[in-house]
């Protein structure tokens, strides 16, 4: 299987701080896989590091065939990388359909904005309905997928997706993780995805790997990760 992202011996931190050490790990390409650990572990280190907003202290990044550890955030999403940051993020006193616009601010997405809209409007009914409401006044489940919609604005080619389950009622976990497998069958998609929600990030992924104080622990398919008993008592209080 070809792979869109690996990530070999990566270490990073906040100055001299170490928070990662040695993380190797890869997406294949058309693939879901979750990075799960609990709060503190350091799974927003990694999306920060991975997205160019924190520079590597050491390792490499190669993202579809090109070496981007030194890649700085700005650039990362014109090669298809895009990530979706805690919260989302959104501009609270922007419309819906404003939000969306500034998604595809990178030139390749500029030129057809509005065919843009129009598909990821399909893919999320909910936004068009609210187009013209104020971000801010989305709830809590609709936030993160206008964010998601944003992110989809550009065309990515990976997806990297910071603990959208947080916050969210449980049914709108779900609402939000069958939109993200939907989006990755029809969109030419893969998915990196953080959560501190083991059991819903294990049953949505193909494949996961266990995060604990910055060093990664256990990998494997997501069904055995989930059958693990380890992992079922440590993490899903089974
Ligand atoms: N801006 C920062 N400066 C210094 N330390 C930080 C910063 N952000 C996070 N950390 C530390 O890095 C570690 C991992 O944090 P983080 O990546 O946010 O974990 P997670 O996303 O898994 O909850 C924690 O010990 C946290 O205190
Ligand atoms: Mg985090």
């Amino acid at each position: 299987m070809e792979k869109i992202l690996s990530v070999n011996q990566l270490s990073s931190g906040y100055g001299e701080l170490p928070v990662l050490h040695n993380i190797d790990l890869h997406v294949n390409r058309g693939e879901i896989v979750s990075v799960v650990g609990a709060n503190g572990a350091g799974k927003s280190t990694l999306l920060l590091t991975l997205s160019g907003h924190l520079m590597a202290q050491s390792g490499q990044v190669q993202f579809d065939n090109h070496d981007i550890t030194r890649l700085p955030a700005h650039d990362c999403p014109e090669r298809g990388l895009v990530m979706v940051p805690e919260g989302g993020r959104l501009f609270p006193f922007m419309t819906v359909l404003e939000n969306l616009e500034l998604g595809s601010y990178i030139s390749k997405a500029r030129t057809d904005i509005k065919n843009r809209l129009e598909e990821v409007m399909g893919l999320f009914p909910i936004l068009k309905d609210r187009q013209q409401q104020l971000a801010g006044r989305l709830s809590g489940g609709e936030r993160q997928m206008c964010a998601i919609a944003r992110a989809m604005m550009s065309k990515p080619k990976l997806l990297m997706l910071d603990e959208p389950s947080l916050g969210l009622a449980p049914i709108m976990v779900d609402k939000v993780f069958v939109m993200v497998k939907q989006m990755v069958e029809s969109q030419n998609l893969s998915v990196l995805l953080v959560e501190q929600n083991v059991g819903n990030a294990l049953q949505m992924s193909e494949r996961g790997y266990i995060l604990e104080h910055g060093h990664l622990l256990k990998t494997g398919k997501s069904s055995d990760l989930l059958n693990d008993s380890d992992i079922q008592r440590s993490y899903m209080g089974l």
